[in-house]
């Protein structure tokens, strides 16, 4: 057996984890970064980057689909999902090598393996050639997420998916049963409907994406009715069987059973945290998710957490700054965690972005509101694209200063980051709408928005 000393061990390699390995590193401290599978995580291999991949070519399938309305006769012949799903691997497979660069530039040592923390300076990996015993002065805790299962009778049947394995379909199939109506399930269905999958999605509650703001969820769900997604809300599975030609499923509607038949079920109900790799350590945990202060740091001195384990929103980008946070405060320098204004980004057609407080929340907490809508079917440029769905809705509170933002739109995205900087900067609906903002562009929806919070909306 190997001993290996280091500064700084890291277990896990996704988003927190290896960009939590980059920063210590360039800090001077040398480290161990543990890794089972590829550096990169969920997100890069079987999450964020991916679907975004095959999202790009159903977005190609529905701009051929509109082509008509531009002046251009044409229709689909044919789609190669193979054709599809190399480019997503090359994608996948370009971002993992740079990654692997990274890390190599930095001189930070990977160890493939599965890593069991023994004590808080002690971790023993399991890699395919031996097994190597890594001691560490500090240690960060980052091990992600996975699937969670629910127990309905026939989920092992051959054709029941998670998102990992959908990603991975050889072929297309002609019609898939999506069980949970919020991330996952809305970008898949988003995803599989322009490319002729019949999609059917059923949510056992009574409106889509239940965290996100109220009014931009039923738009969205009026919209992707309107692509030809079928929606079954207040419904619950009961049962899944395998048949000769693919799936049946029997879910409870009001006081109705009905069974459905379909090729595929995509399981998309939530994800579960990964922590029993550290069980040891019998950290501080609520709800299955590590407890850590604003420096990331656990309630033992000197391991921190990171990631989808710290029970905050599942989202890449909040790991990797969570991941900084954790590697500059374990290597004592200081930095405070702030979540006020986390961007949250759906990519559905059209996308659905939000930051900050809905109005659902600000109202809860007690907050006088002022709120600014704008609708994409009023803005320019989103005419000219063919992008006319949709608004931007902005939540300032009594000084006028924004609290929140949610965007449902083409390209939401991107341009979610104004208002998350507007909210970081303490910005009022005043100061955006005194922004000379780029004519025509979308984000002149958030100059109007804010602009009727101030009483200065020109275009309404
Ligand atoms: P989710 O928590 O977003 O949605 C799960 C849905 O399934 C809920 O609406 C829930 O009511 C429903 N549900 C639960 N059990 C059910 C049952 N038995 N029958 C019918 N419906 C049921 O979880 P999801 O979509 O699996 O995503 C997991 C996490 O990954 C989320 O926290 C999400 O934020 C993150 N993620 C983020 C992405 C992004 O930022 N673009 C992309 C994909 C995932």
């Amino acid at each position: 057996m190997t001993v290996r000393n280091t500064k700084l061990a890291v277990l896990g390699g996704g988003p927190a984890g290896y960009v939590a390995a980059i920063r210590a590193a360039q800090l001077g401290a040398d480290v161990v970064l543990i890794e089972e599978a590829k550096v990169g995580g969920v997100c890069l291999h079987a999450g964020c980057i991916p679907t975004k991949a095959l999202l790009r070519t159903s977005e190609a399938a529905g701009t051929v689909k509109k082509s008509k309305e531009l002046g251009i006769e044409s229709k689909i012949e044919s789609i190669h999902w193979d054709t599809a799903r190399n480019r997503k691997d090359r994608v996948v497979k370009n971002l993992n090598t740079g990654v692997e660069h990274l890390l190599n530039t930095d001189r930070i040592t990977v160890l493939k393996g599965r890593g069991t923390v023994v004590s808080k300076s002690k971790i023993m990996v399991a890699t395919a050639e031996e097994e190597i015993e890594v001691q560490c002065e500090k240690l960060i805790l980052a091990t992600g997420a996975e699937p969670v299962m629910p127990l309905i009778p026939g989920i092992e049947s051959r054709g029941v998916l998670t998102s990992k394995e959908a990603l991975e379909l050889e072929s297309l199939p002609e019609s898939i049963l999506i069980i949970g109506a919020g991330v996952i399930g809305l970008e898949f269905a988003s995803m599989l409907n322009p490319l002729g999958v019949k999609v059917t999605v059923i949510e056992e509650k009574d409106r889509i994406l239940s965290d996100t703001d109220q009014e931009m969820a039923a738009e969205l769900l009026k919209i992707m009715k309107r692509q030809g997604i079928s929606f079954k809300l207040s419904a619950k599975v009961t049962k899944i069987q395998e048949t000769e030609f693919g799936l049946e499923v029997q879910y409870d509607s009001g006081d109705k059973s009905i069974t459905q038949s379909c090729q595929n079920v995509l399981i998309a109900v939530g994800r579960r945290l990964r922590t029993g790799m550290f069980s040891s350590l019998s950290l501080q945990i609520e709800n299955g998710a590590v407890v850590t202060n604003e420096t990331m740091e656990t309630s033992i001195k000197g391991v921190y957490a990171a990631g989808d384990i710290t029970g905050n929103q599942l989202l890449a980008h909040l790991s990797f700054m969570e991941g900084r946070t954790a590697a500059e405060n374990a290597l004592g320098f200081e930095h405070s965690m702030d979540y006020t204004a986390v961007p949250s980004c759906i990519y559905t057609s059209p996308e659905a972005a939000s930051v900050g407080m809905t109005e659902e929340e600000a109202s809860a907490a007690g907050i006088q509101i002022s709120v600014g809508r704008f609708y994409f079917r009023n803005n320019g440029r989103a005419l000219t694209l063919l992008e006319r769905e949709g608004f931007v809705k902005i939540i300032a509170n009594e000084k006028h200063e924004i609290i929140g933002g949610q965007i449902l739109g083409n390209n939401a995205s991107e341009l979610i980051s104004e208002l998350t900087l507007a909210i970081r900067c303490r910005a009022t609906a005043e100061i955006l709408a005194d922004v000379i903002h780029p004519h025509p562009s979308l984000s002149e929806a958030i100059w109007e928005a804010c602009g009727e919070i101030a009483g200065k909306a020109i275009h309404k």
